[in-house]
């Protein structure tokens, strides 16, 4: 995670506010929830969202207060060790399948600690904080950001759970769409040596560089994402009963779990339902397939006789494409059909809606170094077995994402916001 050495500072001013905004986006996530829903851990992957409120806020209060505010009294003690991660070098932790156990403090309780780390912060930054400091709460705003978009998908699995399929948001049944998805196209690039990876103008997390050259083949992208409606085709094609299919490790994965159609989906009456931050909604066939894993993105793409993207073949497209997009701010909190993108013509929905599985692996780029100290336990420990994942999803807070972002899960991984965009080779 560490902006530290890709990061230009900010002036304080600037890193105040957004911290102020980044803070507060968290508080309203939290609003609708009860104390039982902040509390209760549907499976060992996803926290609860207490969880994830009084996390963001320990970062703040471990890596920026401690170690700068001498006379700093931390709220509680005990909640270093409830509320740290994953970071070794900053002592035991509570383990993560039992953050559900934790139903003291109870979620009144942690919107006091936020107060309590939030002055200080805001105190320390009044006083004109340095570039490391600034750096660091800049840090903590993304991180904090990061833990959002985790909170809503973790609260979506988590009321997947309860028979009477609750919505976090406006329970309404929503239209579906009567129109199909317009026809894809696919987008020719020619192949050379590109740059990718960020270049160290503005903030950017360790693993998005350093920015360096790489060789792209002739490629064609498709210019939207996969659809429900086309994920339909596979299924009633015996996608999810043909191993030729599959990767090895997908085909046993799927066998295992029983799996034969996106996360979430229920049939009631004939009909495709799906689990969505509005309750149980219908399936809208011209909008984005989201909930699929990587095996399941891979075996699509054989079906469909082409293949996921690389990383470097997305970045290399989405660098000149708007950053526009559906993203949490909008308020829909579930993916939309291209049409409603903007750039009829062009390549849409590079950003926003679903996460776009990427054939690479989380890999370091050439010349990474993780800086040194707790920040740097941030990505690159985790730079094995997992997949990357591009564009930022409906759940994403508008502002987090960059054509640099790299995004990671493990290649079974469902419950986020993942879906895909096939290329072929050219
Ligand atoms: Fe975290």
């Amino acid at each position: 995670m560490p902006a530290l050495p890709l990061s230009d500072s900010r002036p304080s001013p600037a890193i105040a506010d957004l911290f102020r905004r980044v803070r507060q986006d968290s508080v309203s996530l939290g609003k609708p929830l009860s104390d039982a829903d902040a509390t209760v851990q549907s499976m060992p992957d996803a926290s609860p969202a207490k969880w994830h409120l009084a996390h963001t806020t320990w970062f703040f209060e471990t890596m920026v207060l401690a170690p700068n505010v001498s006379d700093y009294r931390p709220f509680d003690q005990s909640f270093n060790y409830l509320f740290n991660s994953y970071y070794e070098t900053v002592g035991e932790r509570h383990p993560r399948p039992k953050r559900g156990m934790i139903t003291r403090p109870d979620l009144a309780t942690i919107f006091a600690y936020r107060e309590h780390v939030d002055a200080a912060v805001e105190a320390l930054l009044e006083q004109g904080a340095g570039e490391e400091i600034s750096t660091l709460v800049e840090l903590g705003c993304h991180h904090e950001q990061q833990h959002q978009e985790l909170l809503l998908t973790d609260i979506l699995h988590l009321f997947a759970q309860n028979p009477l399929r609750p919505a976090y948001k406006d329970p309404q049944p929503l239209a579906v769409g009567a129109s199909e998805a317009d026809p894809v196209q696919y987008k020719s690039f020619e192949g050379g040596i590109v740059e990718i990876g960020h270049d160290g103008q503005g903030f950017a997390f360790d693993s998005e560089g350093p920015r360096h050259r790489t060789l792209i083949e002739p490629f064609r992208l498709a210019d939207r994402l996969v659809t429900n409606g086309e994920w339909m085709e596979f299924m009633a094609d015996g996608g999810y009963r043909d191993p030729l299919l599959w990767l090895s490790a997908g085909w046993a994965t799927i066998l295992t779990e029983g799996w034969d159609r996106p996360f979430y989906w229920e049939e009631r009456d004939g009909e495709h339902f799906t689990m969505t931050l509005r309750g149980a909604q219908p399936v809208d066939p011209a909008a984005p397939v989201t909930h699929v894993s990587y095996f399941e993105a891979d075996a699509f793409a054989t079906w469909a006789g082409r293949r996921l993207p690389s990383e470097a073949e997305w970045e290399h497209v989405a660098a000149s494409c708007p950053m526009a997009g559906n993203f949490a701010d909008s308020g829909h909190l579930r993916p939309r059909p291209a049409q409603n993108a903007a750039g009829a013509g062009e390549i849409r929905q590079m950003f926003g809606d679903v996460w776009e599985w990427t054939r690479s692996p989380f890999a370091p780029y050439p010349r990474f170094k993780p800086v040194e100290g707790a920040v740097g336990e941030y990505n690159g420990k985790f730079m094995c077995g997992q997949f990357v994942l591009r564009g930022g999803s409906c759940a994403t807070p508008g502002g987090h994402i960059r054509p640099t972002y790299r995004n990671f899960f493990p290649p079974d991984a469902r419950w986020q916001f993942s879906g895909l965009r096939l290329a072929e080779d050219a």
